[in-house]
């Protein structure tokens, strides 16, 4: 059987630039027993957007949203997207903030949504609710496999979960790339935490802005969604961060003064790394959740913890659950990236297909 699903992607930045890389090479895909084309009907950024039922040819979409495009305007972009109805409509909102997440409620009353931004699920509760009410009033779908640990089918393995009947109790995770290799790298090389920072941001390892990764923010929304998603009310603010940047330091403009201020903290983690050698254990920044209670925090793990045999460069989920009493289900990957994030998109399209 063919099918042919007509995309509508807004955000062309390191992952809206690898989906289409990925539909240029891959356009048809081969799914059971259906064979899919996938056409982008749509493209729009910050500043130009472009629509067109023949389609936007994947490898010179630059050229073509550039020349032929007109100035963004997203709510125009959906009543277009709309207007068109062409079978197989699905939206992908590759972008980084909440101004299309603003938008969702309207778009999945007639289109299913695919996402990699955590912002809608992470908003508040009411709000992640309200959008799951919309999809099932309208027939429509709303996935996002790759806000949480992409390569990690996290999501996935919380549905089969609770579909055979069984509850999620606990979950413990350790989710930020970056907060793995330097904590790794303060426990196996003699380096200062603060010159590993550097190295990381450097070596483009990090957020542009490096307390982004320290704050613990994105990894408390990774632990949220997980949690929601196995059915317990939870806000953001419910969950318990320990932010690894010193309050004084949060507010310095100038990252090389970030540093440089950064240094006297340096022994607070050479203590920290002294403590857990002495221990035989291993520093994670790991989230958990278990009785109604989420946090984020430095961990000192043994050989008996799971966590303690991972590699910096993997992402880890234990779930337990009632039947996973003593001993978790464990998943764990290779941490992603843009070009990860884009199959795990391609596979939530292909699963939008009914
Ligand atoms: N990068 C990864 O490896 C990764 C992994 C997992 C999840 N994610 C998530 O995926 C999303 C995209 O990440 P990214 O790394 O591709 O970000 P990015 O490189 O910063 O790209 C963001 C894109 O969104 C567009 N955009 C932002 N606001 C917009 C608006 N109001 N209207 C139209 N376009 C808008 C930007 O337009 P301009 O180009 O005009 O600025 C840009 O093209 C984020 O939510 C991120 O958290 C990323």
């Amino acid at each position: 059987m063919k099918k042919q699903i007509n995309l509508f992607l807004v955000g062309t930045g390191l992952v809206g630039k690898a989906l289409l890389k990925s539909i240029k090479i891959n356009p048809t895909v081969q799914s059971e027993n259906r064979s899919i084309t996938i056409k982008v009907a749509g493209i729009a950024n910050r500043s130009n957007m472009l629509l067109g039922k023949r389609g936007i040819d994947p490898v010179k979409w630059k050229s073509e949203l550039n020349n032929n495009g007109g100035q963004t305007n997203i709510k125009s972009f959906i009543e277009l997207m709309k207007r068109m109805k062409l079978p197989n409509s699905i939206f992908v909102d590759c972008t980084d903030g909440n101004d299309i997440v603003t938008l969702y409620n309207t778009i999945l009353k007639t289109t299913p949504i695919v996402t990699p931004n955590k912002s809608a699920n992470a908003g508040s509760y009411k709000q992640y609710n309200v959008l799951k009410d919309i999809v099932r009033k309208n027939g429509t779908d709303f996935r996002y496999s790759a806000n949480v640990g992409v390569g990690v089918p996290s999501l996935d393995v919380i549905k089969s979960i609770l579909s055979g009947g069984d509850k999620i109790v606990a979950i413990e995770g350790l989710f930020s790339s970056t907060m793995n290799y330097l904590l790794d790298k303060l426990m196996t090389t003699n380096k200062k935490f603060s010159d590993l920072l550097k190295e990381a941001e450097q070596k483009g390892l990090t957020e542009p802005d490096p307390r982004n990764d320290l704050n613990g923010i994105d990894t408390a929304r990774k632990i949220l969604i997980l949690v929601r998603d196995s059915g317990v009310k939870l806000e953001l603010s419910d969950v318990k961060i320990e932010n690894l940047v010193p309050v004084i330091l949060r507010n310095i403009k100038s990252l090389d003064r970030f540093y440089e201020s950064l240094k006297i903290y340096d022994k607070k983690f050479d203590e920290l790394k002294k403590e857990a050698l002495r221990k035989n254990c291993k520093l994670v920044y790991s989230a958990n959740y278990r009785k109604n209670s989420a946090s984020v925090k430095i961990e000192m793990v043994d050989t008996s913890h799971p966590f303690y045999f991972s590699s910096s460069k993997e992402k880890v989920v234990l779930f337990y659950t009632k039947f996973y009493k003593k001993h978790p289900l464990i998943i764990k990957g290779q941490s992603g990236g843009a070009k990860a994030t884009a199959a795990v998109l391609v596979s939530d399209i292909l699963k939008t297909i009914k």
